[in-house]
């Protein structure tokens, strides 16, 4: 395999990259061509600069590049990126990326309008390309995404599918989930946001992945390897005392917290019901109620202790269930349905997730 020339992967796809010498780090721009519309991927830094712009006109011409796709900000993929607006010298290039990715690539003095994914559908479909984006969100930036493009099937997986190492493979063999490993551990938040994008991308029917960094994945081998990086801890979970620290502030939070549905949560400490971050107004007598039931949850509590407790100044007043009855039926309407729960003869039940 010669790399000093581009390499295609599919049709009409190519490798642009170069070979960085003694670098586990290495970096891949690939260009889609597609005659006067076409697209560079993740274009690499300077260090590259001038050898993919060599193989671009070698198999195409740079002012052909009407797109280029970011996939998110950092410098190893988007610092050649004005360097190359100045060879494209197009008013219509368009800078691909997500918007939240915006307010840090400007930064790079980029002069080019940007199509920004999350306000076109997730979609391009101009030019006779058909490219879908999909969103990785902090996989590893908060506007991180990954482009799958029709008709060759081919996945753009930006950072995602990456691997290091001191020896460099074109093409991913068997064990290039041992090659990927280090570098998804060290820099994907967490098992379960990895997880979450890992979801979004073994949906897609994929021929061939194309990652920044890494080997090129062939079918054949894209299952295995995705059902190994679910299984894969990350981040913030692996060194211990993070770890342990993340542990610990989870469970205080959860202890002040009473989780009625997804949404709505009674705080211990405020004594409030919130859904997400709003507070839903409870009337005193209700907060009263739902305190009490809330400190006996999952347990039943007999109408005349919720009597007492609501009328504890008032031992002379008679008791009234059907004041009760009213009262729950109020709270009820504020809450997910079937949280306060009639136990029959005994009284209410407070049930939490
Ligand atoms: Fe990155
Ligand atoms: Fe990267």
């Amino acid at each position: 395999m010669n790399f000093n020339e581009a390499i295609k992967i599919a049709d009409r796809i190519y490798w642009v990259g170069m070979y960085l010498e003694n670098d586990p780090f290495q970096c891949h721009p690939y260009l889609i061509e597609n005659g006067d519309a076409s697209v560079l991927v993740d274009p690499g830094s300077m260090l590259e600069f001038d050898a993919v712009v060599k193989k671009i006109n070698h198999i195409s011409d740079m002012s052909k590049i009407k797109y280029i796709i970011l996939h998110h900000q950092d410098p190893d993929l988007a610092a050649s990126v004005p360097a190359m607006e100045k060879l494209i010298d197009r008013e219509d290039l368009r800078i691909i990326t997500h918007s939240r990715m915006v307010p840090l690539i400007k930064h790079y003095l980029i002069r080019s309008d940007y199509y920004e994914i999350d306000r076109y559908a997730h979609r391009l479909q101009e030019d006779g390309l058909d490219l879908q984006f999909v969103t990785t969100p902090y996989c590893h930036s908060p506007g991180a995404f990954v482009t799958y493009a029709l008709p060759t099937k081919t996945l753009f997986s930006g950072d995602i599918f990456g691997g290091i190492g001191e020896s460099w493979d074109f093409y991913a063999s068997d064990d290039y989930f041992e090659r990927a490993r280090q570098f998804h551990a060290e820099y994907m938040p967490s098992r379960d946001i990895f997880n979450y994008a890992l979801k979004k991308i073994e949906v897609l029917d994929m021929e061939i992945i194309a990652p920044q960094h890494g080997s090129i994945i062939k079918k054949a081998q894209i299952t295995p390897l995705i059902e190994q990086m679910k299984a894969l801890e990350c981040g913030l979970y692996l060194e211990d005392g993070y770890r342990n620290e993340l542990l610990l502030s989870l469970s205080e939070s959860q202890r002040h917290t009473l989780y009625l549905n997804e949404g709505v949560y009674w705080d211990y400490e405020k004594r409030k019901l919130f859904w997400h971050d709003t507070e839903i107004q409870l009337k005193p007598k209700e907060k009263i109620v739902l305190t009490l039931l809330a400190s006996k949850v999952n347990t039943p509590v007999s109408s005349i202790d919720i009597f007492n407790h609501l009328y504890e100044d008032q031992p002379n007043r008679d008791f009234s269930s059907d004041a009760i009855t009213s009262l729950i039926k109020r709270i009820r309407q504020k809450i997910p349905q079937d949280t306060i729960r009639s136990a029959y003869g005994i009284g209410y039940i407070l049930e939490a997730k």
